[in-house]
């Protein structure tokens, strides 16, 4: 398998975009990453683009031929991807696989979502399809009821604390608050979240993500073709598991083995240790989340989530960096694009024009889709493999 090396990135901001169609918002982003790579669109051989549900939101389907045509990219293989929340991890992981193995020579993957042109309640009713349809969705329960019994459980199980779960969302609007990309740019305090309206018992409206336009991209290159760009940042691994898809299948309420299994596979392709990763973008779609993420990926034991993160190691000088750029959480959440956007930040941490520096060398993301039942993670490093 060959080196595989990220060459350029782009994205939109993260907002409501009532003026931009979903084709302007995947153009956007494909034309300012193959700028940033600077290379001509000829280069380019394949094309990815996760997306979660553009057809119910916005009527487009076939995405990947409207984005090949919509950057002019002539005849090239393009395909969509679709695992829920985790649609653009998936389309970069699928890059990366075609790269390393010498399908490819030059990928751009892309990813979009355009959730705000329907009502708040029917986007929430579209992303509800993402769990089981029969079994969870019809009768009513959406994702934030979904991770609210999640962390209930972690509650009543290991003491986790409200004000734990709100440090999670003060850590992200922190971060978010330099990234001009991000669609809120507002710190908040712990007082904030345990005051804001109720969602789903315990979540309040401060613990969840928001309904968000956007859409991100990058371009891969083979170590061959990435010889003339400075200072590449490289991609060495990628790992991807499935569970049930009705949480009350699992055996666990409290940790996800999808996770788990997708950080086994990651860390074999990139011959490396959990412990010498330095910086993480994790799936906050919900502060319980990014508290059962730091425990299924091994920096605290199971259970000590909270406690990990009321003693400051996801802080920008803690022990392990969390969402730099402000997670889903204060960065938006366009569910088909925050794979490839959370992939975008660890490379800006990577090659040093990131919005909150913190010195690392080796980033992961973790990109969860619907309650669990599906999770990729992508590693990069400043050195190949
Ligand atoms: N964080 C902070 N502020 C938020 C917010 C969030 N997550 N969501 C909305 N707001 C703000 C809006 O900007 C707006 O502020 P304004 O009045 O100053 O303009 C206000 O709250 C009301 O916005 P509205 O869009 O009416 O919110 P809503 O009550 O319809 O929806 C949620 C709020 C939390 C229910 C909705 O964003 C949601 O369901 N999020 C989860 C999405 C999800 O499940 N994703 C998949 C994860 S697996």
């Amino acid at each position: 398998m060959r080196n595989v090396a990220v060459a350029g990135i782009g994205q939109t901001k993260f907002g409501e975009h009532w003026d931009k169609s979903i084709r302007d918002l995947i153009v956007e982003a494909g034309n300012s990453a193959i700028n940033d790579a600077s290379i001509e669109r000829n280069e380019i051989d394949s094309l990815f683009i996760g997306c979660m549900s553009s057809g119910r939101y916005t009527g487009q389907e076939h995405l990947g031929a409207l984005a090949a045509d919509n950057l002019r990219l002539g005849h090239i293989p393009a395909t969509r991807f679709e695992g829920a929340c985790a649609s653009g991890s998936l389309a970069l992981r699928n890059a990366y696989i075609n790269v390393a193995s010498g399908r490819s020579d030059v990928a751009i993957v892309l990813g979009v979502e355009k959730m705000t042109d329907v009502a708040g309640d029917e986007a929430i009713t579209s992303l509800a399809a993402a769990g089981d349809q029969e079994w969870e969705a019809a009768i009513g329960l959406t994702f934030a009821g979904l991770y609210a019994l999640m962390a209930r459980k972690h509650m009543h199980d290991y003491g986790t604390t409200r004000e734990q779960m709100a440090l999670v969302s003060v850590n992200n609007h922190h971060n978010g608050f330099n990234n001009k990309y991000a669609q809120f740019q507002t710190k908040i305090t712990v007082d904030d979240v345990l005051k804001s309206s109720m969602v789903a018992d315990p979540l309040r409206l401060l613990d969840c993500s928001p309904i968000t336009d956007g859409a991100a991209a990058l371009v891969l290159m083979s170590a061959d073709k990435a010889r003339a760009v400075e200072n590449p940042v490289w991609m060495i691994g990628t790992g991807q598991g499935s569970d049930t898809i009705a949480l009350h299948d699992r055996a666990s309420y409290t940790e996800i083995m999808a996770t788990k299994v997708a950080a086994r596979e990651a860390l074999t392709d990139a011959r490396i240790e959990m412990n010498n990763i330095d910086v993480l973008e994790v799936h906050d779609c919900f502060s319980i989340n990014e508290i059962i993420a730091l425990e299924d990926l091994g920096f605290c034991a199971k259970g000590d989530g909270g406690r990990f993160v009321e003693n400051g190691e996801i802080s920008l000088s803690g022990s392990i960096p969390t969402n730099t750029s402000g997670g889903l959480k204060a960065g938006g959440h366009p569910v088909g694009a925050t794979g490839v956007r959370q992939a975008i930040d660890i490379v800006r941490q990577l090659r040093g024009d990131a919005f909150n520096k913190v010195n690392a060398q080796k980033g992961l993301t973790l990109n969860i889709g619907g309650s669990g039942a599906t999770a990729v993670i992508n590693v990069f490093s400043t050195e190949g493999k």
